[in-house]
């Protein structure tokens, strides 16, 4: 067992990490089996509880490219919203940012690429074309006070296209922060990077933007995330995207299997010293809820070495 350690953080690390949990919405998406909409509330619900400050809860795409959102509305409105809780709902595109503001959304997260293959796979757009559809979108949401963050996928490397020059993902970055999103998330959609490339684009990305509006979000398809996160921190990240069991992938990559497990990350930083304010073991409640809904075993290797305690 780790011990939660009483001394502060190791040397150069942040004193607070802020978790945003996209199992609801990243994991979800990708699985095969149909989850109904009344376990999808009781999911969020349940990692509400834990104490996540961010829970991305579900996304208002198309229904026709991710099935499995098609009750984006009827989640929304059926969760038991926690105060100090944000509830982040995805969208594409204005007929998205309607939806999600009817269903009472008060955060939303627009998505773009770093590269012009998977932005094509993801919503049929140029990455210029994306941009364009989201200002009004962004400016809708100012307007009213919705929350907003922009995601950045394929940041670290393309499926179709391989390496992506860190200029691109600036490029990218440059624009959404144009548009006025609050917060950044910088994707490794397909899990391929290392504290080398995290290193490069980071390291160019933090003398344009300040750390405060910059998250990260990795894949553990090679067994990096957790290397990344620790590089990340040490250059002044403190926001990190994963996903309750490792539940997740994108089902516009192919092969990118999981998100980096919140439970994972939870263990390293609760162990370093690191405050999260999320209770480990109620993600695992969490986790456990929905693995028995989707018949397969979660990924997190902090669960599966857990076993049933
Ligand atoms: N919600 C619901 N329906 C939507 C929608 C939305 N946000 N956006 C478009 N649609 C509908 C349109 O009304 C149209 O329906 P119709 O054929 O019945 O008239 C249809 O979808 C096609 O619309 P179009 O504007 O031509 O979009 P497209 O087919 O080029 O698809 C996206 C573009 C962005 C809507 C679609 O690719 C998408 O939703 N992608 C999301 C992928 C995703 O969630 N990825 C997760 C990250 S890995
Ligand atoms: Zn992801």
């Amino acid at each position: 067992m780790g011990s939660i350690s009483s001394r502060g953080p190791l040397g150069g690390l942040p004193r607070r990490v802020r978790v945003v949990e996209v199992g609801p919405r990243d994991g979800l998406q990708n699985e095969a089996a149909r989850i109904a909409t009344a376990d999808k509330i009781a999911y969020v619900d349940l990692l509400s509880a834990a104490g996540f400050a961010t829970i991305e809860a579900t996304s208002f795409v198309s229904p026709r490219a991710v099935p499995q959102m098609a009750d984006a509305a009827e989640v929304l409105a059926g969760i038991a919203p926690r105060p100090g809780t944000r509830y982040v709902a995805l969208v594409p595109n204005m007929k998205g940012f309607e939806r999600a503001v009817a269903a009472g959304a008060r955060a939303i997260a627009v998505f773009t690429a770093a590269s012009e293959s998977f932005a094509r796979r993801n919503i049929n757009m140029t990455i210029a074309e994306s941009l364009d559809a989201f200002r009004p979108v962004v400016e809708a949401a100012r307007g009213v006070g919705i929350w907003t963050r922009g995601y950045i996928s394929t940041a670290f490397g393309d499926p179709f296209e391989g390496a992506v020059a860190p200029s691109a993902v600036l490029d990218v970055a440059g624009r959404l922060l144009d548009l006025g999103v609050d917060e950044l998330s910088v994707g490794d959609t397909i899990g391929v990077a290392t504290p080398r490339g995290v290193e490069e684009v980071l390291g160019l990305l933090l003398r344009h933007v300040p750390a405060a509006r910059l998250a990260v979000h990795y894949h553990d398809t090679r067994g990096t995330a957790l290397a990344n996160v620790l590089l990340s921190l040490q250059m002044g990240i403190s926001i990190v995207d994963a996903s309750s069991g490792g539940l997740g992938g994108c089902p516009f990559a192919p092969n990118a299997t999981g998100n980096l497990a919140t439970e994972d990350l939870l263990y390293l930083l609760h162990d370093l010293g690191i405050e999260t304010g999320v209770d480990l073991d109620q993600v695992v409640a969490a986790s456990r809820f929905i693995a028995g809904k989707l018949g397969h075993a979660p990924a997190s290797r902090y669960l599966q070495a857990r076993g049933a305690a």
